[in-house]
């Protein structure tokens, strides 16, 4: 039975959408059966993100109206037989799609998946609370900056309401850089601003999702954690410590 995983956030652009397709592809290349479901109906990027997009039919609001069966709406990944992509090409804001209905759907598809990422909207409007009424997890995934921590802090509070049976932090876009010089706010601290255990702290990286089958190691290992509860976190600073990071960090600045 798949475990049901919302990816939400207080702010937009902070990566949700990569987090849920990139991890979803790590997982999906350990051979967990993996569904991302696009939750996001105004801004639909799940598809593009996964690089499918110029293969989808139907959608979920296909399945949802009775136009279709779940498992037509599937798109199997070309590059991953694993990995199966609900989209939400049809963005109808004018449409009402009720939490239950989207339920639904996915527990329909449930027991023949291992794990269901749900890209959610940003912020704490209808399709926050519709993409999480259908989940039992959440990662919360933030960057290090103070507005996307204020507002992820808004949205734990809310998910605290749903009694999931995990929440989970992922920290995006940190710069090992700024860490070792003491100029962020550390993954840690966020941790333990918003009072949720760490799951992963992915680098800033200019092409970090570019293929999701080739994705920076630190998925994988917030692949591991999912999967096993433990394993080690990716340290963003490393690269930057000692006397080579000193010259990493004085070419970075240059930048
Ligand atoms: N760690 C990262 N480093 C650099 N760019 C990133 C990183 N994570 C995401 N991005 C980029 O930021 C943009 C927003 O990401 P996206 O996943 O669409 O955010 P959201 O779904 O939260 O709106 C995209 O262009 C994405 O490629
Ligand atoms: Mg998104």
């Amino acid at each position: 039975m798949a475990r049901k995983i919302v990816i939400t956030s207080g702010k937009g652009g902070v990566g949700k959408t990569t987090v849920a397709v990139c991890l979803a592809a790590q997982l999906a290349k350990k051979g967990q059966r993996v569904v991302v479901c696009d939750a996001d109906f105004g801004l639909n990027s799940v598809d593009f993100t996964a690089g499918v997009e110029e293969l989808s039919s139907y959608d979920v609001i296909d399945v949802i109206e009775g136009r279709c069966r779940a498992k037509q709406a599937l798109i199997r990944h070309p590059k991953c037989p694993n990995l199966y992509i609900l989209t939400s090409r049809h963005a109808a804001p004018e449409r009402y799609v009720s939490p239950q209905s989207v339920k639904l759907v996915l527990d329909g598809l449930a027991p023949q998946f291992d794990f269901i990422f749900i890209d959610s909207p940003a912020g704490i409007d209808d399709g926050f609370h519709r993409a999480v009424a259908t989940a039992d997890e959440a990662i919360i995934v933030t960057t290090p900056h103070l507005p996307a921590v204020r507002d992820a802090d808004r949205v734990v509070t809310m998910l605290k309401s749903y009694r999931l049976e995990k929440l989970q932090l992922v920290v995006n876009m940190v710069r090992g850089d700024l860490l070792v010089l003491g100029e962020c706010l550390s993954p840690s601290d966020i941790s333990e601003l918003l009072r949720i255990p760490l799951l992963g702290v992915l680098p800033e990286e200019y092409n970090l999702s570019c293929d999701v089958f080739n994705t920076h190691k630190s998925f994988k290992l917030i692949a591991n954690r999912l999967l096993t509860e433990k394993g080690k976190i990716f340290d963003p600073s490393r690269k930057y410590s000692g006397l080579f990071g000193g010259v990493r960090r004085a070419l970075k600045k240059r930048l």
